[in-house]
């Protein structure tokens, strides 16, 4: 099968490996010339954990190529995978200009029959205007077929998520297309869930919102559990172990971030108001969601009262661990607040430092970004933990209290136990718990 990945970023990026790595020939394209470049020579733009070795090895095997021609990639592949980027509009709604925008290109290369399948998250029915810009641009008659395969993955773990998937949906709505992805992934055909278009596009948004939904639940009852004497880590876990439950996305913290429950929610909730129907349940989960920012900025403050002038250590920037990725990180909406405030920031990060430096370049001042966890925390007059990378959870406390100039902990992830920071002489605050 020869198969086209148009739009090679996070999602992308992993499906034009990991279909090459289930032994199809795959082709990646960006408009970006520097991915394609780096992707080329075996170097990928963002890191994932396993990607780049799984890249070289298909690479090597001569089934995964990359090309700055999209015109070239659309005329000599059968299948399209198109993943590029759906953000957010004003309103709410997801933008698609770059989906009509490729759908355009995609008809005016239209050589042979071809199968063109949304990757990206897209609103239900956006199949029917694919469909019609195709048929509105093609300069043939040649036939062809959209579908929807929409993407499970996380961050973080995508490459493993890619190849051991728990479900594969696939929208389709001709025996031909379905004929073809179902050949695509017939590795994981146990796990094949097919079904017409606009059930596929809408399993997808239906899914993050419920996630995310499920986190904002969660992060209101810490709210009621700082409140009264309850423990928001062992609610989750009573919650949990019933089966219709799960103990999954229960964790309560700072706010959910990345690229897609924001967006994604927001989307849906648009979706269901041109349609007439009432989504006003996501639109208060986003509201609670916004509002961790405000509860987590307001404990700091409680904390150290003044922030001016203070030394402020940021542990974690990137929206989730295992990522380089900040899109919508709540590090970003923390920093910012505190630079509002006149304090000095020391910034510390595994992997997402060089893309933070984009949103506050080195030379911002009371911007420092750190070498290490022991160096950002020197002389702080606080702590604040964002991200809960492993690394943070194996740091010597006893070391990083020593370099601090108020041992004030704010563990934004409930990584530590209470009283065991507490007899290390901690000032401890983390969340839904005492
Ligand atoms: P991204 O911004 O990292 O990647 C999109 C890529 O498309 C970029 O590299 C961009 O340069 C490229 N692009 C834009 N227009 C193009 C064009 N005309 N031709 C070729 N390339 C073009 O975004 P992402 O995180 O990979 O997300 C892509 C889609 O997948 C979104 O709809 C998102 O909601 C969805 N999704 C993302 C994830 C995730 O974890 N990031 C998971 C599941 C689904
Ligand atoms: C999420 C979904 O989990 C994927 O299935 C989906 O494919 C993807 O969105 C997408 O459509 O882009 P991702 O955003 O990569 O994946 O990462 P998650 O692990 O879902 O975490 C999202 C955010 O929620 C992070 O900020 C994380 O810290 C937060 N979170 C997660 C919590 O606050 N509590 C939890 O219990 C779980």
């Amino acid at each position: 099968m020869k198969i086209a990945v148009i739009g090679t970023g996070y999602v992308g990026m992993v499906t034009a490996v990991c279909l090459a790595d289930l032994g199809h020939t795959v082709i990646g394209t960006d408009v970006v010339p520097e991915k394609i470049d780096k992707a080329s020579r075996g170097i990928s733009h963002i890191y994932e954990s396993g990607l780049e070795e799984l890249l070289k090895k298909n690479l090597k095997r001569g089934n995964l190529s990359f090309l700055h021609d999209l015109d070239e990639t659309i005329r000599s592949s059968e299948v399209l995978f198109v993943s590029v980027n759906t953000p957010q509009r004003e309103d709410g709604s997801a933008d698609m200009v770059y989906v009509e925008g490729v759908s355009r290109r995609i008809a005016e290369n239209l050589n042979s029959y071809k199968v063109v399948v949304e990757k990206s998250t897209v609103p239900v029915k956006t199949s029917l205007w694919i469909k019609r810009t195709i048929d509105l641009h093609k300069k043939s008659d040649v036939e062809f077929d959209v579908a929807s395969n929409p993407e499970f993955l996380r961050e973080g773990t995508a490459v493993s998520d890619f190849l051991h998937p728990d479900r594969i949906v696939i929208g389709v709505e001709s025996e031909r297309a379905r004929d073809v992805l179902v050949e695509i992934y017939k590795k994981f055909k146990d796990r094949l869930l097919v079904t017409n278009i606009d059930t596929a596009e809408l399993i997808k948004h239906a899914s993050n919102s419920f996630l995310a939904l499920k986190i904002s639940y969660i992060n209101l009852i810490s709210e009621l559990c700082e409140k009264t004497d309850a423990d928001v880590e062992l609610v989750a876990q009573g919650m949990g172990m019933d089966p219709r439950i799960g103990d999954q996305f229960l964790r309560a913290g700072i706010g959910y971030g990345g690229s897609c429950f924001p967006k994604d929610i927001r989307a849906l909730a648009k979706i269901g108001e041109d349609l007439g129907v009432s989504f006003d349940l996501l639109k208060e989960a986003d509201k609670i969601n916004l509002k961790r920012i405000d509860i987590f900025v307001d404990k700091i403050k409680n904390a150290l009262w003044i922030l001016k002038d203070k030394v402020i250590a940021v542990l974690g920037l990137s929206f989730k661990p295992e990522t380089d990725d900040i899109r919508e990180a709540p590090s970003i909406k923390v920093i910012q607040r505190l630079l509002e405030e006149g304090a000095t920031v020391r910034l510390y990060d595994p992997k997402a430092m060089e893309n933070l430096k984009q949103v506050f370049p080195e030379k911002t001042p009371q911007v420092h970004y750190a070498k290490s966890p022991y160096d950002a925390v020197e002389k702080a007059n606080a702590l604040l933990l964002i991200t809960e990378w492993d690394e943070f959870k194996e740091m010597d406390l006893k070391k990083i209290k020593g370099l601090m100039a108020n041992p004030i902990f704010m563990d934004g992830r409930n990584i530590f136990e209470p009283a065991q920071m507490r007899e290390l002489g901690f000032d401890y605050y983390s969340i839904g718990r005492k």
